[in-house]
């Protein structure tokens, strides 16, 4: 309502079409409240006008937005019809390439998709038959104090402290007692559900020690053949002279191919590889120790945090740091990934790489150690 900024004379809307160009009120005139200047009470601007709809008038477009509304539903019982068929039909451990996301589980995208594809379309089709087929008319409801009056007050005050009189829990101790004890104990079922589900810690260590760069010995009991390093999500190998200086490449090993649980093999398996200067890595043990498992200043670390398990995504270039989003734990890469800020215990694992005779960048063993977050026994 107010004509803030429109010069004094020229008028001014408002909304409704219930005001006149008298109740334009111009705040910079330096009249008061009730006295000429901002009225003491401004006039009720209304509903809008009513717009009739055109399902509401021609009764071909009513059914037209019936049969729409049941498509979408019809759409949204297909999908979870695909939904259920798939959780039985589907191996679980079967993978699929999708471009942009790589290779990942059949299943689980056949569930995401189909699930949200029929809550979507109960969606679509609840807020369509709103707009098109359910009553239009407004309704005004008006204000009315929300406070009860005293003796409704006094009335809820007595019946609330005469509960507990009435119910003789201060004459009868031994059933208050066992109340507690009874609600109390009600609770352990869900503390012992959430506890169960984290799992055993030495299970998940254990788990956490095998990824699928790990290289199986062959018949002879010699090593098998390294595992080459693929970029990710493009499954493509890395050849060195791929790896520029101050390059960051996401990398997967190539038997991700292979694998049967793609989703936890990916988790685990994920690796951040960087080509440094040698010259930039730290002259003590730790650098040098990094400089000497890589290929001329080009190293390969896990990607999980070792605090709770984040991807590290982030990578400095100028200042070799690596950054994990959850909690800013922060990685030196140029001191094998010593911790130098944030809540993580324990540096980065690093790869062991080097190159074929094809020129191909390989890992010809697995982490040295479990990779991901760091338990309380270590
Ligand atoms: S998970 Fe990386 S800092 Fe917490």
């Amino acid at each position: 309502m107010s004509a803030h900024g429109t010069p004094p004379g020229t008028g001014g809307s408002t909304s409704g079409g219930a005001s006149t160009s008298t109740d334009v009120v111009h705040l910079d005139e330096g009249h008061h409240i009730g006295t000429g200047g901002l009225p003491a009470r401004f006039p009720d601007p209304g509903l809008p006008p009513h717009i009739e709809r055109l399902a509401d008038r021609d009764a071909v477009a009513a059914r037209r937005a019936e049969r729409q509304v049941a498509t979408l539903f019809g759409l949204s019982m297909l999908a979870t019809l695909v939904f259920l068929v798939g959780y039985f039909a589907i191996d679980y451990t079967r993978g699929v390439f999708l471009p942009g996301i790589g290779y990942t589980n059949l299943l689980n995208v056949v569930l995401g998709v189909s699930m949200a594809l029929s809550l979507f379309l109960i969606g679509a089709g609840a807020v369509h038959w709103a707009k098109t087929l359910m009553p239009d008319s407004e309704i005004v409801e008006e204000r009315h104090p929300q406070r009860s009056d005293d003796a409704s007050r006094t009335k809820a005050v007595d019946v609330i402290l005469g509960g507990g009189d009435a119910a003789q829990l201060g004459r009868r101790p031994i059933l208050k007692y066992s109340l507690g004890g009874a609600l109390g104990l009600f609770a352990l079922p869900f503390v012992v559900q959430v506890a169960g589900s984290l799992g055993n810690p030495t299970v998940a260590v254990r788990e956490l020690g095998e990824t699928i760069w790990d290289i199986a010995p062959g018949p002879d009991g010699k090593p098998g053949a390294p595992i080459r390093l693929f970029r990710d999500p493009e499954m493509t190998p890395i050849k060195v002279s791929d790896v520029t200086i101050g390059s960051v490449f996401h990398v997967m090993p190539e038997t991700l191919k292979n694998s049967k649980h793609v989703l936890e093999d990916k988790g685990k398996a994920a690796v951040l590889l960087m080509r440094l200067a040698p010259t930039d890595f730290d002259p003590g043990a730790k650098g040098q120790k990094a400089l000497s498992w890589g290929h001329d200043g080009i190293v390969a670390y896990s990607k999980l945090c070792t605090h709770v398990g984040c991807p590290v995504g982030l990578y400095e270039q100028t200042t070799h740091h690596l950054l994990c989003p959850c909690h800013q734990s922060t990685f030196d890469v140029t001191k094998d990934c010593e911790v130098i800020f944030g809540p993580a215990k324990r540096p980065l694992p690093q790869l062991k790489i080097t190159v074929d005779d094809a020129g191909y960048l390989v890992a010809p063993e697995g982490f040295h150690e479990p990779v991901g977050p760091s338990y309380w026994e270590r």
